[in-house]
């Protein structure tokens, strides 16, 4: 195997298991974790290894270790995108992006620690930092997107730069981030403050005497609907261009998971956010920003009736 085939094949291998670590991130929110090490970072509870570890220390002590090896193999990945490409080609700045986004990555989970914004702590700063590390979270995604695909072509890729894409793909990447904050928040107050039934959680909802979070959970479903239909239009804009096989199937992915998303989210709602369910839902979220990405990058300009091809 040729060894920028090995490095795409270990890039892939690393978004695979970077997304492994974000889900287990959720876990530690959700199962009120965070707080596990105390405000101790990067030592936990003031040591390396605590001694007959609590649950949730083992959570998030499981969360430390996990990212920590992610960001290794991160740095490792950048190195070795400097060695095997050229300078100048896109597989050097899409790692370079990648360590960057790793490194803040772990610089914002540091501060949540440090600054006890986890565990039960209901601040609506707690809300700006999970808004922080959800943007930071989808960017770390992109990135190790752009260097798995950059990788496997001898030339490299770039997003594309015209207007119509950087429009249309921009356009659907601030609506992702945006509804994804607000799921993010929309998580925060399921997790402060579950509802006993579907009943009283509208309740909630709805009264001005609520906790922001849970007048703001209401939002989420109604930004994610206005979102979706975006999501749906460009997918169709792609599929009546006449696109190549790999343009096709990715827009059809992408309306697929918007759909899965809205009946996950509906689910979520009916059965008040259980953790598994919680956790999917995250998963088809990272899934549908992941197609996005892609479907950028292997997007040609409007009229040029070309797609990406492998050199
Ligand atoms: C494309 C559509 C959607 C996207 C990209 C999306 C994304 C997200 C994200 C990123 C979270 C935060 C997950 C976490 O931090 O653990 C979330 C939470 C949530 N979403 Fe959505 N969502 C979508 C549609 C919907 C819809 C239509 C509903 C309801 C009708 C919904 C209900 C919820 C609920 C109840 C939560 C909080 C519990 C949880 O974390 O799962 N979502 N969403």
């Amino acid at each position: 195997m040729r060894s920028s085939n090995r490095f795409a094949v270990a890039a892939s291998a690393l978004l695979v298991y970077t997304i492994a670590v974000v889900l287990w991130g959720a876990l530690v929110r959700a199962s009120l974790s965070g707080d596990g090490c105390g405000d101790h970072w990067p030592l936990c509870n003031g040591v390396a290894f605590p001694v007959e570890p609590s649950t949730k220390t083992l959570v998030e002590l499981t969360h430390r270790v996990t990212s920590g090896l992610c960001w290794i193999w991160t740095a490792v990945m950048w190195f070795a995108a400097i060695r095997l490409f050229p300078s100048g080609h896109a597989t050097r700045s899409a790692a370079g992006w990648s360590l960057f986004f790793m490194t803040t990555e772990a610089l914002v989970g540091a501060g949540l620690v440090l600054f006890r914004m986890v565990a039960d702590n209901p601040s609506t700063a707690r809300a700006a930092w999970m808004a922080a590390h959800l943007i930071n979270t989808f960017l770390l995604l992109a990135a190790l997107t752009w260097m798995l695909v950059s990788a496997r072509h001898r030339a490299g890729v770039r997003f594309p730069s015209g207007t119509w894409p950087r429009r249309a793909f921009g356009g659907a990447a601030v609506v992702v981030l945006f509804v994804g904050v607000s799921g993010a928040v929309a998580a925060l107050g399921d997790t402060l403050f579950p509802a006993s039934s579907l009943v009283d959680g509208f309740r909630e909802d709805f009264s001005t005497t609520s906790h922001l979070f849970l007048r703001l959970r209401l939002w989420h479903p109604v930004i994610a609907v206005l979102g979706s239909g975006y999501l749906i239009w460009l997918a169709a804009a792609l599929l009546r261009r006449d696109p190549g096989a790999s343009v096709r199937n990715l827009g059809l992915t992408l309306g697929s998971l918007v759909v899965l998303q809205i009946v996950l989210g509906l689910l979520n709602v009916a059965l008040l956010a259980p953790v598994w369910m919680q956790l999917l839902h995250l998963l088809i979220a990272d899934a549908t920003w992941i197609v996005l990405v892609l479907l950028a990058l292997s997007s040609p300009p409007p009229g040029s009736g070309a797609t990406l091809v492998a050199s």
